[in-house]
């Protein structure tokens, strides 16, 4: 496995390769994101990962200086995958000059994650967009687990023509139902101990609309309520359409309950798709 920080370096590198299918990370990695590079094998002849912690998508009050940096663990992570590059860029060489043009994400950039985290997603866009110009994959790999930041990047591909096929992986999870993210090392014991409710409130809200309950807004009240009892301050839970992640109308069956919320000072998000 080749690991390089230099984008000349990286382009000389993939000039001879047939197809590249391609995983972004922001490094820390758990099996979910080594899930993502097995996908990303069978997409192409060459499999790049990326690691850079991207400072444009963390606000000033986040945790930025904190995120985990776990590099030589990674990199041997990756390779037990199978993953042939690595591409590791420093801050210097990614961001050379202050970032002035943007890619700025429509409207559901602001709802959901981008209400609680303004400028999140443009920051996710600029970084993934230069990502894509630098490795020029075939394909790339995206988690289900951030659900708004694949259906974002899908967007960004299309309206873009970008020549980039968009895989969406599963979201991996903790034999609990934990959803696996690299925070989940902030929680203490007792929080970890907590933190399946999340997917669990997740799953009781599917389970109400199969049954036919037909008022979402009260379901949606109904699961926060169930969070807030058990200490977690919900930044939304929130019923949506798979297709746009906008609100659903009565005939929409293809849905997905997406959900944020604070344990301690640790925000975890998660989501779950059903159709009805
Ligand atoms: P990061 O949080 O490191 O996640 C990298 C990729 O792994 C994303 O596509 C994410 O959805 C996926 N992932 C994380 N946890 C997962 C899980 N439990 N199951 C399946 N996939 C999971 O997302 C980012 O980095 C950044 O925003 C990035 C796209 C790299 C841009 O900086």
């Amino acid at each position: 496995m080749d690991i390089v920080p230099g984008i000349t370096d990286l382009r000389a590198r993939l000039r001879r390769e047939q197809s590249v299918a391609f995983v972004p990370t922001m490094g820390n990695l758990h099996d979910g994101h080594l899930q993502l590079a097995r996908t990303a094998r069978g997409h192409g002849s060459c499999v790049v990962a990326s690691i850079f912690v991207n400072r444009l998508q963390f606000a000033p009050h986040e945790d930025f200086d904190a995120y985990p940096r776990t590099f030589e663990a990674d990199c041997e992570k990756l390779a037990a995958c199978g993953v042939d590059v690595v591409f590791a860029p420093g801050e210097g060489e990614f961001y050379p000059e202050p970032q002035g043009f943007v890619v700025e994400p429509p409207e559901l950039g602001n709802q959901l994650e981008g209400e609680f985290r303004p400028g999140f997603f443009r920051g996710v866009a600029t970084v993934v967009m230069k990502l894509f110009n630098i490795v020029q994959p075939n394909v790339a790999v995206f988690g289900k687990k951030d659900y708004q930041q694949l259906m974002i990047v899908r967007g960004m591909a299309r309206q873009l023509n970008l020549p980039i096929h968009i895989v969406g992986d599963q979201t991996a999870r903790a034999a609990d139902g934990l959803a696996l993210s690299s925070r989940n090392g902030y929680l203490s014991q007792a929080e970890r101990a907590e933190a399946p409710r999340l997917h669990q409130t997740l799953q009781w809200v599917k389970s109400q609309i199969l049954t036919g309950m037909p008022d979402f807004p009260a379901i949606e009240a109904e699961a926060r309520k169930k969070l807030e009892q058990n200490q977690w301050r919900t930044d939304y839970i929130a019923v949506r359409k798979q297709s746009d992640l906008q609100s659903p109308r009565l005939y929409d069956r293809e849905l997905v309950v997406v959900a944020a919320a604070r344990l301690g000072t640790t925000r975890l998000i998660d989501n779950l798709e059903f159709s009805r």
